[in-house]
């Protein structure tokens, strides 16, 4: 009975110890805030760089916005941790697309979680680059062509190396937002009075053979 109790007693301190090896908690931005990265983003619209001023209004269709169409238009991003931390040189730095407050409203499938890396937190689904230098760098991405009608803007989180071994990926430790947001459109942008116009022209076609055959024909009759 006593040996029982012992061995109860070294088996539940040894699983304490070992949780505490391997677990750490999860990292939210307020555990990891405030910002230590610099993330610019600029956009590549209709292969024309955006030159435009950064918009911090979240509604779609904002004066200014950059209208970025899923699938085709780009997004060029560059970051930087700032003086106030130093990132280790094994680390990675991972991007991401994530929808901004007003996108998210009623949109479950947006929706944020204060626990980063949960399965729970949807707001940043849209991965950009992974593995990226720990201190700086550059990335490219094309809009991703499952993104409806929103807003969003780039967000930046640095990881440290798991321990060698580690049974777990590691949480971040720093993270970053892009400053203004660009808007996601899947829909066709071009402008409606272009394709009424092309319908027009399309409608007008066969009318205007129709009238010439019936116009050749007439006056073949008449010669
Ligand atoms: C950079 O570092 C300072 C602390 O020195 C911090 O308060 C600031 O918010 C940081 N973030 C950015 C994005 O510059
Ligand atoms: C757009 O900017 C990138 C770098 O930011 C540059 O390499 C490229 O030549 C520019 N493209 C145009 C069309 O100006
Ligand atoms: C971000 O843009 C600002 C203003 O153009 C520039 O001074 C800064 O070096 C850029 N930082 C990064 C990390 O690209
Ligand atoms: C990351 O970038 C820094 C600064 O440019 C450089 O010194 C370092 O070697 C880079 N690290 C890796 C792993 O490439
Ligand atoms: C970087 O991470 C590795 C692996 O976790 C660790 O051994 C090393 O001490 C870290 N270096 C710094 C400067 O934090």
């Amino acid at each position: 009975m006593k040996i029982a109790g012992l061995c109860a007693v070294v088996l539940l301190s040894l699983a304490a110890l070992c949780q505490a090896e391997t677990a750490h908690s999860p990292a939210t931005l307020a555990s990891i805030s405030p910002k230590k990265l610099v993330v610019n983003a600029t956009y590549v619209i209709d292969g024309q760089n955006f030159t435009g001023a950064k918009v911090t209004t979240d509604k779609l269709y904002a004066p200014g916005m950059p209208i970025l169409q899923a699938d085709e238009d780009k997004v060029l991003v560059s970051y930087a941790v700032n003086s106030s931390f130093t990132a280790n040189a094994s680390g990675t730095v991972t991007l991401r697309a994530c929808w901004t407050p007003k996108s998210i409203v009623d949109r479950p499938w947006r929706k944020a979680n204060p626990v980063i890396d949960s399965g729970y937190n949807k707001q940043c689904t849209h991965v950009i680059a992974t593995g990226l230098n720990s201190s700086k760098g550059t990335a490219e991405w094309v809009v991703a062509g499952d993104i409806g009608l929103s807003n969003m803007f780039v967000r930046a989180y640095v990881y440290n190396p798991a321990p060698a071994g580690a049974a777990y990926t590691e949480t971040p430790v720093a993270y970053g937002d892009s400053v203004g947001f660009f808007q996601v459109q899947k829909v066709d942008s071009r402008p409606p009075a272009l394709i009424a116009s092309v319908a027009v022209l399309s409608c007008l076609g066969p009318a205007f053979l129709i009238s010439y055959f019936a116009y050749d024909k007439f006056a073949k009759k008449r010669a």
